[in-house]
């Protein structure tokens, strides 16, 4: 199966050579921050988005005039502040939200539920009165949690497809393929590793077997780079010494994954990414694997490949961490008032 998932060209520069018939208007919620901002920039150099819609409770006037004098077609409108949360949203086809706060160093994801839970909730209950049918790709941490807590507050209003709804793991793709490529001498951009599971800590599970190219790696290896795959938001947070987590490759990993939605909305056949969504593969009910992307969202979920005993490992000693994030998500909004 996995023999067939090759990035069609080389990184974002696809995005490039699109025809302009594409009509999207994309919001970022959380515009004015450290992956919005840059999110923002690779989303008005695509001639996919006819009209970007910039949201968040400081700084949207600038960073939206700033991105507007870009000689780009999409138009860029800037919203401040809760009372402008529908204008941001209504009439999108995609929303894309980096909202929130992100980590610090000897932080977990999960250490950051208690801000971003609330943050989520609110802007998912936006989206489900202002753009019930649009794509929401979800990039705000805890991703494990965040999902969850979307699809229930969608629920609550009736509006959920679960074939609409994705935690961006984008990001732990982008590195595998970029560490596999480095230790293998190949180009990043012709390498193509699945991940799945979620997306925080021994939860990114990266499936080295069902690589394109075929790469083999002696036991001594694979474990560190499996490990290196596991915790490389750990080594930026760590590297940034409390200025936060990854945010340039965390937006070319969500701009990335933005446009294969588009894409697939545009006709484009072929089009698979992972990401972390509900699901009934494993025992947890939201679990990334390899999904083939339509029209309308999730076409197929191409679940998972055959996995080595290694594999199936990291899979059972994920899966009780999962369904604790999961869980946890969806009481935080059955107990909402
Ligand atoms: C990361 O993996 C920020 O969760 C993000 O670096």
């Amino acid at each position: 199966m996995f023999s067939r998932i090759v990035r069609p060209t080389a990184g974002l520069a696809r995005c490039l050579s699109t025809s302009a018939q594409n009509n999207a208007k994309v919001a970022v919620l959380g515009a004015s921050g450290g992956i919005g901002q840059p999110l923002s920039l690779l989303l008005k150099n695509s001639p996919l988005v006819s009209h970007l819609s910039l949201y968040d409770i400081a700084h949207t006037p600038g960073v939206a005039a700033d991105l507007s004098h870009i000689e780009t077609r999409a138009k860029v409108t800037g919203h401040l502040g809760p009372d402008q949360l529908k204008a941001a949203l209504e009439g999108c086809d995609v929303v894309v939200i980096p909202a929130g706060v992100p980590r610090k160093p000897g932080m977990t994801r999960d250490d950051l539920f208690n801000t971003n839970a609330t943050i989520v909730a609110t802007l998912a209950d936006g989206c489900a009165r202002y753009c019930p049918e649009a794509m929401i790709c979800i990039i705000a941490n805890p991703v494990n949690s965040t999902i969850p807590i979307t699809a229930e507050v969608m629920m609550k209003h009736q509006v959920f497809n679960p074939n609409k709804v994705f935690g961006v793991t984008t990001l732990d793709i982008v590195r595998a393929n970029t560490f596999v490529a480095e230790l293998k001498g190949l180009d990043p951009a012709r390498v193509s590793v699945p991940v799945i599971g979620g997306h925080a800590g021994k939860t990114i599970i990266p499936l080295l077997s069902s690589c394109v190219p075929k790469v083999d790696f002696p036991a001594d290896q694979l474990t560190p780079l499996v490990g290196r795959i596991q915790e490389a938001g750990t080594e930026v947070v760590k590297a940034k010494a409390g200025a936060g987590s990854a945010t340039l490759s965390m937006a070319y990993a969500g701009a990335r994954f933005t446009f294969s939605v588009l894409d697939a909305m545009n006709g484009k056949e072929g089009v698979v990414e992972c990401a972390f969504v509900k699901s009934d593969v494993t025992e947890c009910k939201y679990f990334s694997t390899p999904l083939l992307l339509g029209v309308n969202g999730i076409e197929k979920n191409l679940g998972l490949p055959k996995l080595t005993p290694f594999e199936e490992k990291l899979v059972a000693e994920a899966v009780d961490e999962l369904k604790a994030s999961i869980k946890k998500g969806e009481e935080f909004v059955a107990n909402m008032k």
